[in-house]
């Protein structure tokens, strides 16, 4: 395997990405990393762990930031003639170098739906509600499946870069108003390591083909994500031109949901040892819940971010 490399892929719209045809039959104008990533994703969720083809894509994708590693292969297409008396080569091995995608992880940026209850199934990212039926799934204006809620980020860090358990404040006439609120700034229930309230963003889709498990390329991975976030931390924050004072149920820009550097991952509880390597802390507050029958814990790091602090103006002085 040559020197492996990670491309990253910043938010783009899918539109016309077809849920139910792998990567290699989408449409021409579906960006190549995206369908490279779908390429690990299938084979390792789809072929390995037996999640639906049509459940892998979601609406996620489009919104999230992509990491893909690539590592260079060289396979044999034709192997190398000896002469059957001298054994001298007659004929050299042949053979191609590809660059093939071999691990890819995403980051999903706020609002975020609910926290899993304890025990709960999602089948498609769809909360079931036993009878496998899915529950109150919420519509936007078009119809279409909402994912979000989310909060704004007030809490502090324990100091060690990892989320402590938290002291939860109260609610502000802010937090009431996104609580009643349907969408898209909801708060949420709290558990150990989040008040229900801030912001974060959530790791996901970690995968790396298995021939290429154990040698650290998911490391790699989450520290490309990693250093990205610290260094973009506002990336994600919503802009107030963009989505308007009224849908985040704010007055003024003080309010304005903001990242702080909390992050959690839904990790399948076989994994939770290298997500504690990155420096994740299991949430037993989150409780344990299935997606695609595979069960799930919670976990939350908080990276090492520059917080911006806002400018102040005093009449006469800038
Ligand atoms: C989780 C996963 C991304 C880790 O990727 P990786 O690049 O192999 O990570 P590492 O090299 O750090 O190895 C992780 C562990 O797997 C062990 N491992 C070694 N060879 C392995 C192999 N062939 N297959 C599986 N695990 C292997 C490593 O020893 C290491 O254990 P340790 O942490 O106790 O040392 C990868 O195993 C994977 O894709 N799993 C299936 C998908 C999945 O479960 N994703 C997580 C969703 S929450």
């Amino acid at each position: 395997m040559g020197t492996p490399f990670i491309t990253l892929l910043e938010p783009t719209k899918l539109d016309g990405y077809n849920p139910q045809l792998p990567h290699n039959m989408q449409a021409p104008h579906i960006p190549a990393p995206f369908k490279d990533a779908m390429e690990v994703r299938e084979r390792v969720f789809v072929e390995e762990q037996g999640c639906p083809l049509e459940f892998e894509h979601d609406a996620d994708d489009a919104r999230s930031c992509h990491w893909i590693m690539y590592a260079s292969v060289n396979t044999t297409t034709e192997p190398e003639q000896r002469d059957p008396h001298t054994l001298d080569v007659v004929r050299p091995r042949r053979s191609i170098t590809q660059t093939v995608p071999i691990g890819t992880l995403r980051i999903v940026p706020f609002p975020h739906p609910p926290h899993p209850p304890d025990g709960a199934r999602y089948v498609g990212g769809v909360l079931q509600d036993g009878s496998g039926n899915n529950s109150h799934p919420e519509q936007n204006g078009d119809g279409k499946l909402e994912e979000s809620r989310s909060f704004n980020g007030n809490g502090n860090d324990s100091g060690n870069g990892l989320a402590a358990p938290r002291r939860h404040r109260g609610m502000s006439l802010v937090d009431e108003r996104r609580m009643s609120a349907p969408m898209p700034y909801g708060a949420d229930r709290q558990t150990d390591f989040h008040d229900g309230k801030e912001s974060y963003v959530k790791l996901g889709r970690v995968a790396v083909l298995s021939e290429y498990r154990g040698r650290g390329i998911a490391d790699q991975l989450w520290n490309a994500a990693r250093q990205w976030l610290e260094q973009n931390p506002a990336f994600f924050n919503p802009s107030v031109k963009e989505w308007g004072m009224d849908v985040m149920k704010v007055d003024n820009t003080r309010d304005v949901p903001e990242w702080n550097g909390l992050v959690c991952v839904h990790a399948q509880e076989p994994v939770v040892k290298v997500y504690e390597r990155w420096g994740f802390r299991l949430d037993r507050g989150m409780g344990k819940f299935y997606e695609e029958n595979i069960p799930h814990v919670g976990m939350w790091t908080r990276l090492k971010i520059r917080v911006s602090e806002p400018t102040v103006y005093i009449s006469g002085h800038r």
